[in-house]
């Protein structure tokens, strides 16, 4: 498969991409500084506030070639995709490929089959969140292509109460994150709101951080998980991409889901 990967430097972004390498997909790599890497991965430098820059290099990007730097940008470049904003890493912004960036022009332009959106920023901007999830919504839309956004734990219910949304609950949100979550909840609204696209909202549980692969996890639908061995509603940022990959390859039917780590015992 061809991933795109919107937000592909972040901590979510960044392990979802080499969980998807390891598993021989093809991966374009979207920020607004994505830097170089894997042959495997096209970096595009995009930022999702520029609604005509996201359109054109998801229809327009593929993934199919490779240069010595890794930077291709095949068929994008060809059909003057970088003269709009959506710019390969090491192209300038006229459309020109520069040295080591290949634009080969003879692969026709093909979509990814699958979309992360995976973005956020410091402090939390509900407004640019709610814009940048309808505009990759609406580009993946025009694709046919599947949306996938990582969300976040305050958008689901709480365990017990299924009426008391997480991102009002203080046993699992703090003052201090409330804006956080209830643009995460702004941000599955929008999805809901959505009249054509084809997406799946993957809230993380309550405490998201690096860690360790360990391939395990449960999954649940709307109502926040804790693990069974300490209670805790948590996860690695690795098996969280873990469950990203195996959501994108193996579709499931529930549009809101979430994870939660599960013990070995
Ligand atoms: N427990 C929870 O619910 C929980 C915990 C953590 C994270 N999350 C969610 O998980 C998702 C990913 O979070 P994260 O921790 O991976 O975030 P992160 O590490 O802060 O990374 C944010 C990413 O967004 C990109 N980005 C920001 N503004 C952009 C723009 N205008 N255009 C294009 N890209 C832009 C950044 O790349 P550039 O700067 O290069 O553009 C970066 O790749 C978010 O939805 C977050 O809310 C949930």
């Amino acid at each position: 498969m061809t991933i795109a990967v919107l937000g592909a430097t972040g901590m979510v972004g960044s392990r979802v991409i080499a969980e998807a390498v390891a598993r021989g997909h093809r991966v374009l790599a979207l920020s607004r500084k994505p830097g170089e890497g894997d042959p495997n991965v096209t970096p595009l430098a995009v930022d999702v506030g520029d609604p005509e820059a996201v359109g054109e290099a998801l229809a327009g990007a593929t993934a199919t070639g490779t240069t010595a730097t890794g930077a291709t940008m095949a068929g994008a470049a060809a059909t003057g995709v970088t003269a709009t904003g959506a710019t390969a890493a090491g192209t300038t912004a006229t459309g020109t490929p520069a040295t080591g960036v290949t634009a080969t022009g003879t692969t026709p332009p093909r979509p990814p089959d699958a979309v992360i959106l995976s973005v956020r920023t410091f402090p939390a901007d509900r407004e640019f969140l709610v814009g940048a999830t309808r505009t990759v919504l609406d580009a993946a839309a025009r694709l046919g292509t599947r949306v996938l956004v990582v969300g976040g734990a305050g958008a689901l219910r709480s365990p017990g109460d299924p009426d008391l949304p997480v991102a009002d609950n203080r046993a699992y949100v703090p003052d201090e994150y409330r804006a956080v979550a209830l643009a995460g909840t702004a941000q599955l609204r929008t999805c809901e709101a959505h009249a054509d696209a084809d997406w799946v909202y993957l809230s993380p549980p309550a405490e998201l951080e690096p860690g360790e692969r360990t391939g395990r996890y449960r999954r649940g639908t709307d109502t926040l998980l804790t693990a069974s061995d300490d209670g805790r509603s948590w996860i690695s940022a690795e098996d969280l991409a873990v469950a990203v990959v195996d959501e994108v390859e193996n579709p499931g039917t529930e549009r809101h889901i979430t994870v939660v780590h599960r013990s070995s015992t």
